[in-house]
């Protein structure tokens, strides 16, 4: 056979390979699997095969909290509201705190129903993407980077504006507010202005909106030569508290010599930090709690 005839045969075999995988993942997208195994699994929970071969479908929530775009998340996150997931694996488990295993309740997420609050207005990410990858994954993304566990907290302070009052108690949001305590007892408004803290320094920068700024905005203002985790805005702060002069030479804010956790504390309250008119939060989402009357009595 001539060169050239094995050449154009091969790109032929490569053609419809190509063709072939991309044509088996347009028909069947990621999250096809993971919707089609939790109907399989609720099939099993609820001994009604039917239920197995339920139509998939992409589950998404309109929601003025984040822009108006729409939030996908519960494409994938079947359960997140269904007490027999309880034990489930990720991502069909249910929500952490939507039950109070203790007294046999229900738990504070269920204030915030599902479809009226999609996840990102808590938990950020990109809500679009259907693809774990895109929408969670280790991509840096230029907007907001995914919130899990504790730090997901530094969200609550959009709609529970009242948490910053002197004395406020929010126990649901504990790794916040020990990092509201920490920020007075280290003195850390002697050089940051925070208005959520009241405080007025001048020698290091104005914290007041960190937390809305997004990837993009940060990283093209900030050296990311000394981090040497994910190269992301909340990396970078958590390094950054851990040893300041590492990762800004030179710079006077002190070492104070934190714990991981207190590190944790501490970048989970100055990403709480947010910038009201940026959020653009609807008055319906928010919450009076915790009382600034009950703060302020007890003051
Ligand atoms: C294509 C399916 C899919 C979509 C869409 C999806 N997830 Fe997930 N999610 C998963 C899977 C699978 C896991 C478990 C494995 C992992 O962490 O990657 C998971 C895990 C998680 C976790 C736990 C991560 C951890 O490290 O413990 C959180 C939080 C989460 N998802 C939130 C979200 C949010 C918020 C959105 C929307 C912005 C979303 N997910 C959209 C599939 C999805
Ligand atoms: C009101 C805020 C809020 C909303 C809305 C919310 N979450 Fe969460 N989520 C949290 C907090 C806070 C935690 C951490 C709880 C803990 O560790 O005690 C969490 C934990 C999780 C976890 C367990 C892994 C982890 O990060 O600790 C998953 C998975 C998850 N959320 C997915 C979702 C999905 C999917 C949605 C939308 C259907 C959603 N969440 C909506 C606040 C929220
Ligand atoms: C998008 C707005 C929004 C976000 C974000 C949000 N909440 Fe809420 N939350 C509400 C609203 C609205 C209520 C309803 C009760 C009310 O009006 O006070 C509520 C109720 C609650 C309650 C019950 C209060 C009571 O009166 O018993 C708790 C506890 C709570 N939220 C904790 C949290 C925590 C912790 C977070 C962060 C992980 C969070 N919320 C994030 C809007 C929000
Ligand atoms: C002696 C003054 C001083 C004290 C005290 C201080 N800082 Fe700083 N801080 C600075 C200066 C100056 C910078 C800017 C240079 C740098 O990146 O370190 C900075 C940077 C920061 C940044 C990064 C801001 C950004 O996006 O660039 C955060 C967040 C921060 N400090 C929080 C804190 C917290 C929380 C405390 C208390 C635990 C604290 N600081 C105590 C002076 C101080």
């Amino acid at each position: 056979m001539d060169i050239k005839n094995v050449l154009f045969a091969f790109a032929g075999v490569s053609m419809a390979v190509l063709f072939g995988y991309h044509a088996y993942h347009s028909a069947n997208p990621e999250w096809h699997e993971y919707q089609r195994t939790y109907y399989e699994m609720l099939a099993e929970k609820m001994s009604d095969p039917k239920l197995a071969s339920a139509p998939l479908k992409i589950d998404q929530v309109w929601l003025p909290t984040v822009n108006n775009r729409a939030d996908r998340c519960m494409t994938c996150h079947k359960g997140i509201g269904n007490p027999l997931f309880k034990d489930a694996p990720q991502p069909y488990t249910t929500h952490p705190n939507f039950f109070d295993e203790e007294n046999k309740g229900t738990g504070y997420m269920v204030q915030h129903p599902f479809a009226k609050y999609g996840c990102t207005v808590c938990h950020e990410g990109e809500p679009q993407a259907l693809q774990v990858e895109k929408t969670h994954g280790d991509v840096h993304h230029l907007d907001r980077e995914l919130l899990v566990g504790s730090f997901a907290q530094s969200s609550c302070s959009k709609c529970h504006q009242n948490l910053y009052a002197k004395k406020a108690e929010f126990p649901e949001a504990e790794t916040l507010m020990a990092g509201a305590k920490l920020f007075k007892r280290k003195g850390c408004g002697a050089c940051h202005t925070a208005k959520q803290m009241r405080t007025k320094g001048t020698a290091g920068p104005e914290l007041s909106g960190w937390g809305s700024k997004t990837e993009l905005a940060f990283y093209l203002v900030h050296n990311f030569e000394h981090v040497e985790g994910q190269h992301t805005k909340l990396q970078w702060e958590w390094e950054h508290f851990i040893d300041p002069a590492k990762i800004t030479p030179g710079t006077i804010m002190p070492n104070f010599r934190l714990s991981d956790e207190e590190a944790n504390q501490l970048t989970t309250l100055v990403s709480s930090f947010k910038d009201d008119a940026k959020e653009a939060i609807p008055m319906n989402y928010l919450s009076s709690y915790p009382e600034p009357e009950a703060a302020t009595a007890s003051k």
